[in-house]
């Protein structure tokens, strides 16, 4: 095997170049976060939702409890793995998107990475903050030019770094504004992710490393994305899956029993589709059956469970699923689920990909 080489985005140097993707609702918090970050690579908190079962929620309350369950869950991460480096996961689609990108800068992220929507104002509200690393998530490298534009333009800045995810293989929120997109092999790894080096190096004429997303499980991928011209990858469904995943072991086992055909893409109340598990929550909303579940928070900026009460309350199903709940929950899982065949542990993970490196 050859060496993996260490990945640095902006100020941030992490030992090895694997990025644990931010997994909303609280399936990446402190503890999975701090362990990827104390192996070596990059951990990654998801923002969303985090005040849904914090002992100050209470109802009301909800944007204000998530700032500080956010702050807090940075400086677990941080306790957990120091000298580690941590990343927050903040979802352009949520009402408190700015909050969330400020709170976690203030709360000592070293990077926030964001998709689910083009995050074309994320420097604006992280300018008080230059060492953060700012790290779009794109599926095309027409969505790149799009934000490396504007925010050359804004605010004189490219991105520290580039996730691309690609909609054939990713877990929750896809990057495809059509469903039709979400099996186009114009937006696989292969197609994407050469025409983005050349069009940095070529055009932006930028250092600017790339990471690739969606389907990354074992050693092979990673080899396989480094030789498209990758410089990192970003999993999320395998690190899901471990003793560290911060969500309930029911979960988890949702994972273990999971086969290819439970995978199913659906229409998320954000306006964007959805990779999940097919469970009686979701064969109840495609055969049409509409969800009297009261709206949480009103969360998303653009919720068409809220203006046309059609869908379903996402933050409530993501809840649901986190706490175990297969009756009513949304389990969020890549296409390769069914590679979960362990709960394993993050530091074996790390082994078995780094092999003689570790
Ligand atoms: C349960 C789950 C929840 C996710 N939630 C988020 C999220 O909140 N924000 C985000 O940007 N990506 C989210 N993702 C995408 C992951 O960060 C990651 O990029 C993707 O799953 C990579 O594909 P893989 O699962 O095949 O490794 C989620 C994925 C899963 C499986």
């Amino acid at each position: 095997m050859n060496r993996l080489p260490e990945l640095k985005i902006g100020k941030h140097v992490s030992r090895y170049p694997i990025v644990q993707g931010g997994m909303g609702v609280k399936i990446s918090g402190p503890k999975l976060a701090g362990a990827v970050a104390s192996n070596g690579g990059v951990g990654t908190i998801a923002s969303v939702g985090l005040a849904c079962d914090h002992p100050q929620f209470n109802g009301k309350n909800y944007f204000n409890v998530n700032e500080i369950a956010l702050a807090e869950a940075v400086k677990t991460a941080r306790d957990e793995a120091p000298g580690g480096v941590i990343a927050v996961n903040c979802m352009v689609a949520l009402t408190d998107y700015d909050r969330q990108v400020r709170s976690a800068c203030e709360a000592g992220a070293d990077m926030i990475v964001s998709g689910a929507g083009l995050p074309m104002k994320l420097p604006e509200y992280a300018k008080d903050y230059p060492d953060v690393a700012l790290v779009p998530i794109v599926s095309s490298v027409k969505a790149a030019d799009l934000i490396i534009r504007k925010w050359g333009k804004l605010y004189g800045r490219i991105p520290d770094a580039i996730v691309v995810e690609t909609p054939l293989s990713a877990g929750g929120h896809l990057g495809a504004t059509k469903m039709e997109h979400v099996s186009d092999p114009a937006f696989s790894l292969e197609s994407v992710i050469p025409d983005l080096v050349k069009y940095l190096a070529d055009v932006v004429k930028a250092d600017v490393p790339v990471i690739a997303a969606g389907g990354i499980w074992d050693r092979a991928d990673i080899d396989s994305a480094f030789s498209l011209g990758a410089k990192g990858v970003q999993m999320g469904t395998r690190f899901a899956c471990t003793e560290e995943g911060d969500s309930s072991m029911r979960f988890k086992q949702a994972y273990l029993d999971a086969t290819d055909d439970d995978v199913v893409v659906i229409m998320s109340p954000v306006g964007i589709p959805g990779r999940a598990l097919r469970n009686p929550f979701v064969a109840r909303y495609i055969k049409g059956d509409v969800e009297s579940r009261p709206c949480l928070a009103a969360c998303l900026s653009h919720c068409t469970y809220l203006r046309e009460h059609t869908t379903f309350c996402i933050a409530g199903a993501l809840v649901d699923a986190y706490t175990g709940d297969w009756e009513n929950g949304l389990f969020f899982c890549g296409s390769n689920v069914s590679k979960c065949t362990k709960i394993e542990r993050v530091s074996d993970i790390f082994k078995e990909l780094l092999g003689d490196q570790a």
